[in-house]
């Protein structure tokens, strides 16, 4: 995606970005571009006993775009990267798969989002789960720390996606995998909706053409392994509109780090 110079103004865009998620963690029945909450999670395919097995204050917020622990395949003792983790629903869910022997940390950059999340994780002792404050461009890691990268609906919020496949796939071990949700395009979005931040915050003007995401994903040193189609709609006008032209749709994927990658 070609973001105009000049015109798209990357600090500007993430106020925007901060003021949505914050009034997402703080107030989640207010009125969004987009669906929140456990009707969502139940639509998308979360399992009712995943999210009776997680904190309702995390369920309530969640503001992911599809549903991925089909294809993530946790396991006992695994190390698992939450990239955007918002009120921590994925988080939570991974913990619960990973179990005590196994480590959960949550990144996002939202103050109000790490708060909730943090809370909850104390309050529901959750102590393999850990949530820190980060941006998922630059990711405070080292190499190989992690068996699992997760992220839902928050790739396509992000100017420059090539570091953030970058950053996940440095911070996976030999063999670890990406697994995410996200909006992509079947056509290239015009400089009118890419330039307008309340639509990217809204997980539409950021949305990248597939094939350009998958090349993203190859070139950072992935390779493709999965991919499915989720039933994700937005709710306003505007964004439905957009989605509608542009052939706007969630997927799920999953991609490896090879041994010789990195
Ligand atoms: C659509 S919400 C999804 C939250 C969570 N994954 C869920 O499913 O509920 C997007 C989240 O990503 C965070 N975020 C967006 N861009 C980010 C960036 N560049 N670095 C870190 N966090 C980011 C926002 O603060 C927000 O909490």
């Amino acid at each position: 995606m070609s973001i105009p110079a000049g015109i798209f103004d990357r600090v500007d865009l993430e106020v925007k970005v901060k003021d949505v998620y914050r009034q997402v963690a703080l107030a989640p029945e207010g009125k969004y571009h987009f669906e929140v909450g456990r009707p969502l999670a139940e639509r998308l395919g979360y399992p009712a006993r995943l999210l009776d097995s997680i904190p309702a204050g995390a369920v309530e917020s969640f503001a992911g775009v599809g549903y991925f622990f089909d294809l993530a395949r946790l396991s006992l003792g695994e190390r698992v990267l939450d990239l955007g983790s918002g009120s921590g629903t994925d988080s939570f869910a991974a913990a619960v798969s990973v179990g005590s022997g196994g480590e959960v940390v949550g990144l996002d950059m939202t103050p109000e989002q790490l708060h909730k999340a943090g809370e909850l994780q104390r309050t529901g002792g959750f102590a393999n789960v850990a949530f820190r404050e980060g941006h998922i461009e630059e990711l405070p890691f080292e190499d190989g720390s992690f068996d699992c990268v997760i992220s839902n609906g928050v790739i396509n919020l992000s100017p420059d996606k090539a570091a953030v496949f970058s950053e996940a796939s440095r911070v996976l071990r030999s063999g670890g995998r990406l697994v995410i949700a996200d909006i992509v395009s079947g056509r290239a979005l015009t400089p009118e909706i890419v330039c307008n931040t309340e639509l990217w915050a809204a997980c539409v003007g950021g949305a990248e053409q597939l094939g350009v995401y998958e090349q993203l994903i190859a070139d950072s040193g992935l390779t493709l392994r999965e991919r499915k189609k989720n039933p994700y709609t937005f709710l306003s006008g505007r964004a439905r509109r957009a989605t509608d032209t542009y052939g706007i749709t969630s997927l799920s994927l999953v991609a490896s780090k090879d041994s010789k990658a990195h």
